[in-house]
């Protein structure tokens, strides 16, 4: 059962200049195989030629990795579509120029062209696996072990069901806020706004696997406005920060745990390997690293062993 509405529901969460953590994106389909092609060739409001196309998807993938083919095209113009509405200015051309030129519009480019869907415990066996290998043994560990804290990057977080995801897999299995720490990163500002306001729609609750859904009783649930606020204490447990994957990386220790999921989808084969070997360095002899259903290593890598469904365990 999920805790009634103690928490006053912050549904209307205020808004915040585009670009900045906690700006209101606008609606966005799930996935970019569904995107509807909004602007059939010949119908357009903007002007959309093959350089404008092929001069965008280099600056993707230049600033963040992202590889947009072909069939990305139409997906491109219309997400972009709205920037150049918002700029006033009539033709893709005039948006170049924009981007050479103004570093918040590259922000506001990357968000617009990020792939964000996401869900709660998509891709359960990592929960379970994160549960039954690292919540339950660290719970039950010898005291001297609670004196550090579980260590855990969601690299690619998106809105933050993923984040709150592992946050409530812990405390399920009793671990307390202090015992964790979670951080949550992303390259793109619109999402992690909307993930530190830790408001969903109830429904996403019916959505994700039975084994899991009991997880949210310490959740504020307001069926009035259906709506569902994730509680303050599993909210603390997460950190969340804007950083690219391609650049370089804060940290000064290691994580015994990092989930890279359907991200690296969007990136090329090099990109993808340099970030595999990346991720292996970055995690404690023994952390286990989780990645997205599509994204097995092919070839493996001499630091990780497979151990499971696209679950790796970095060796000693
Ligand atoms: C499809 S979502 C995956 C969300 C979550 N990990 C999951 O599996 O449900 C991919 C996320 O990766 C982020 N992303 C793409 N390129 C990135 C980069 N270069 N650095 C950091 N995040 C990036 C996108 O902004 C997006 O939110």
């Amino acid at each position: 059962m999920l805790r009634g509405a103690s928490v006053p529901i912050r549904a209307g969460a205020e808004t915040r200049p585009a670009g900045e953590p906690g700006a209101r994106k606008p609606p966005r389909r799930s996935a970019a195989s569904t995107e509807p092609d909004a602007a059939p060739a010949g119908g357009r409001e903007f002007v959309f030629d093959n350089e404008d196309f092929e001069r965008l998807a280099a600056l993707a993938r230049a600033h963040a990795g992202i590889v947009l083919g072909e069939s990305k095209r139409n997906l491109i113009y219309s997400r972009l579509s709205r920037r150049l509405r918002a700029l006033g200015l009539t033709a893709f051309r005039d948006y170049r120029r924009r981007l050479d030129t103004d570093a918040t519009e590259i922000e506001r480019f990357i968000n617009a062209v990020s792939t964000n869907h996401t869900k709660f415990f998509r891709e359960p066996h990592h929960f379970a696996h994160l549960r039954d290998h690292v919540a339950r043994p660290f719970a039950a560990g010898a005291p001297a072990d609670h004196r550090r804290r579980l260590t855990i990057w969601s690299a690619g977080c998106s809105t933050g069901e993923e984040p709150y995801s592992i946050a409530l897999t812990l405390r399920r299995e009793a671990l307390a806020r202090g015992s964790a720490r979670i951080l949550a990163t992303d390259i793109d500002t619109d999402v992690l706004g909307r993930a530190m306001q830790g408001e969903y729609a109830l429904q996403t609750v019916g959505d994700c696997d039975p084994d899991f859904r009991d997880c949210f009783r310490s959740c504020d649930a307001d069926p009035a406005s259906g709506v569902l606020t994730i509680d303050d204490d599993t909210r603390e447990m997460a950190t969340f920060r804007r950083l690219n994957l391609l650049a370089e990386w804060p940290f000064r220790s290691l994580f015994d745990v990092i989930f890279c999921r359907n991200v690296m989808i969007y990136f090329d084969g090099a990109t993808k390997a340099a970030l595999i070997d990346r991720f292996a360095r970055q995690i404690a002899p023994g952390g286990w690293l989780y990645i997205g259903h599509s994204e097995a290593l092919v070839g493996g890598h001499r630091l990780l062993e497979p151990v499971g469904r696209t679950i790796y365990r970095r060796v000693a």
